[in-house]
This record gives C-alpha cells, sequence and structure tokens, in this order.
C-alpha cells in the first residue's frame, strides 16, 4: 500500500505556495500511488486534527492561484506561552499524527516553520522542508519561492515612481518588505534603477544618504529614487520610508514622498520561476518521501536540487553579503549603499 502524507504551508503566505502544494501531491499520487491530506491554517491544524483529503482532483487549477489553499498561520507549537509551564501541543501533534497513520508532514515555509519541523522530526515525526517565502532569508538554499514574484511587483512600483518623481522633481523613498534582509530591496532596486539603495546589512549614514541626493539635483537630474528595506535601522515608532521621508525633508531643500509596497509583494499569481521552483521542489520532496529519506528540507544550489538536514537549517538566516557581486557592480556604477 502507497504511503499517506500530508501537506501544511506555515507562516506568511507568499506567491507560489499552491504550485508547491500540487507540485508535491500529484508526484506522490501519480508516480508513487500515495494518499495525501493537508493540514488546514498550517501548525493549528496539525495541533486540532483539521485537514482536507487532497485527492488529485482537487489538485487541479491551483497551479496559477496566490495564496495557499490550505490557510496559514503563525502557529509555534513549541512555543511555551506567557505564564505556561506545560505544553500539550507536541503531544497533540503526535497523537494526530498516529491517529491519522501518516508517514511524513510536509511542511512548507520559512525559517521559523524549518524550526518548527526539525523539533518535530525530533520527537520521532517524519518530515520534510520546503522553504518558501518573499524575504529570500531561508538558510541553506540559494532562492526561496515567493521571492522572485516579489521582486516583480517591487520592480513594477519603482518603474512607476520614476515618471511621477521626474516630473515633480521629487526624491522618492519606497519601501520593500523583506524581514531583517535585503533582498528584495537589492534585487528590485537594481532592477527598477534605483539610486540609493538601504538594506539591513548595510549600515547607513543619512548624512551621506542627504548629500547624494542634493548632489543628483545639484548636476540637472529630476528625481532621485530611494529603496529602502523595512528592516534598516530606524527608531521603533516609525516606518523605514517615512523615517528617510522626514530626515530628507529635515536636512535637504528636495521635496520628498513616500511609497510602502506592503503586502501587495505577497498577494497574487507566482511568477513563471516561482511556479517552475515550487513545483520542482514540492516534486523533489515527494521523491524524498518514496525513498524514505526524511529530516530534510529541499534546496537548491547553482540549479541542481538537493537536501539539507532540517537540524543544519534551524536558527540560521540568509542574509545578503555586503560584498554580495550585484552589489560591487552597483556600487561601480555610482548606486549608493548610504556608508561611503
Ligand atoms: O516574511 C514575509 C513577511 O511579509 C515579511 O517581509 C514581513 O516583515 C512580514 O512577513 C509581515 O508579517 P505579517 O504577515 O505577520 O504582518
Amino acid at each position: 500500500m502507497g504511503k499517506k502524507i500530508a501537506i501544511l504551508t506555515a507562516g506568511g503566505d507568499c506567491p507560489g505556495l499552491n504550485a508547491a502544494i500540487r507540485g508535491v501531491g500529484k508526484t506522490a499520487i501519480v508516480n508513487h500511488g500515495m494518499t495525501v491530506i493537508g493540514f488546514t491554517a498550517g501548525f493549528s491544524g496539525l495541533i486540532r486534527k483539521e485537514y482536507v483529503e487532497l485527492p488529485e482532483n482537487k489538485l487541479s487549477g491551483i497551479l496559477t492561484l496566490g495564496g495557499t489553499i490550505l490557510g496559514t498561520s503563525r502557529e509555534k507549537p513549541f512555543k511555551l506561552e506567557k505564564g505556561e509551564v506545560f505544553n500539550e501541543k507536541p503531544g497533540l501533534i503526535k497523537k494526530n499524527y498516529e491517529d491519522l497513520g501518516l508517514d511524513c508532514v510536509v511542511c512548507i515555509g520559512g525559517n521559523g516553520t524549518m524550526k518548527t519541523a526539525h523539533l518535530l522530526s525530533e520527537e520521532g515525526l517524519n518530515v520534510i522542508g520546503i522553504p518558501k517565502t518573499i524575504d529570500n532569508d531561508v538558510f541553506g538554499t540559494d532562492v526561496t519561492f515567493g521571492f522572485d514574484s516579489a521582486v516583480e511587483i517591487a520592480t513594477e512600483a519603482i518603474d512607476r515612481l520614476h515618471s511621477t518623481a521626474n516630473s515633480h522633481q521629487r526624491a522618492m523613498v519606497i519601501e520593500v518588505m523583506g524581514h531583517n534582509a535585503g533582498w528584495i530591496a537589492l534585487y528590485a532596486g537594481l532592477a527598477g534603477g534605483g539610486d540609493i539603495i538601504l538594506i539591513p546589512e548595510i549600515g547607513y549614514n543619512i548624512e551621506k544618504v542627504c548629500r547624494e541626493i542634493e548632489y543628483r539635483f545639484s548636476i540637472g537630474k529630476n528625481s532621485a529614487i530611494v529603496v529602502v528595506a523595512e528592516g534598516i535601522k530606524k527608531p521603533d515608532n516609525i516606518s523605514a520610508a517615512s523615517y528617510i521621508v522626514e530626515k530628507i525633508q529635515q536636512l535637504t531643500s528636495i521635496e520628498a514622498r513616500e511609497t510602502r509596497l506592503g503586502y501587495v509583494q505577497r498577494g497574487g499569481s507566482p511568477s513563471a520561476m516561482d511556479r517552475i521552483l515550487a513545483t520542482r521542489y514540492g516534486a523533489y520532496a515527494a521523491e524524498l518521501i518514496a525513498r524514505g529519506e526524511y529530516g530534510q528540507m529541499v534546496s537548491v544550489h547553482g540549479g541542481i536540487l538537493s537536501a539539507m538536514p532540517l537540524e543544519e537549517v534551524g536558527g540560521k538566516l540568509s542574509l545578503v553579503d555586503p560584498n554580495h557581486h550585484l552589489i560591487t557592480k552597483a556600487r561601480n556604477m555610482g548606486v549608493l549603499f548610504g556608508d561611503e
């Protein structure tokens, strides 16, 4: 008899989750005769035994859909709530896993999800992790799905800011997501022709940023596009974009405006590249399950799929190296990162 597996999506959503669910499910069913179910709302579904059957017909027509057909949540089953001395959730999860006769749970998520997946494998569950997030900050893989779609959306927004910035002779500050990583800001900043890119991995000097903006206008340029990652250093009570705009208004005579892209970056249909990456990850996860190679996260290095033990992934982040080749190239073309 074929194996019985469950899929769940946890953490913030991103484009490509359904493509990954489809990749796992179809490969598991068609190529290996497995039975597939999906827990709803991330780890909450696993704790509460709330799930849906995922026969092959339910996996059709979802490739292009944004979000996740299973729903998601930020539930962390191993975290003790305030005042709690005993956490019943890991025990409930083990019981549900056994009651349902599961052979494996596929956890699709970001860093937090990979950590939880590892803890579940330490509890004796068979687990496979699939890395997703628009932030691209999961350790142990070159790229996560969701990132390419978010970069496309942010790039299009930057493209549109150029013309209005030029018309009004303004500095435009656009804030993109990324949590503590600057990947989206770096890629969208380069793709959109940003003049100044501020990322958490490179400390910036606001006076240098302002001087550069004034310099651009002094040599006859009509605009300055500043792309900022949400995670840059700033006071707590203000957004990154608002803070930079406030400083530009204080320290220069240039008019500045802010745009915060927000959740637009996480919604909608995945890009073609994300559909392909999510499909590859999903299909590879199903192959690992068929071979009984559990406790791993699927990953890609130089375009080649492989797997990495979950214990090596948990608790680490993939951040932008300040010497990343794209940063060097951008600096050589006059893009300012605020530190020089
Ligand atoms: O991890 C994805 C992400 O969109 C980050 O870029 C952002 O900081 C965070 O999630 C927002 O989280 P929430 O959905 O909880 O508001």
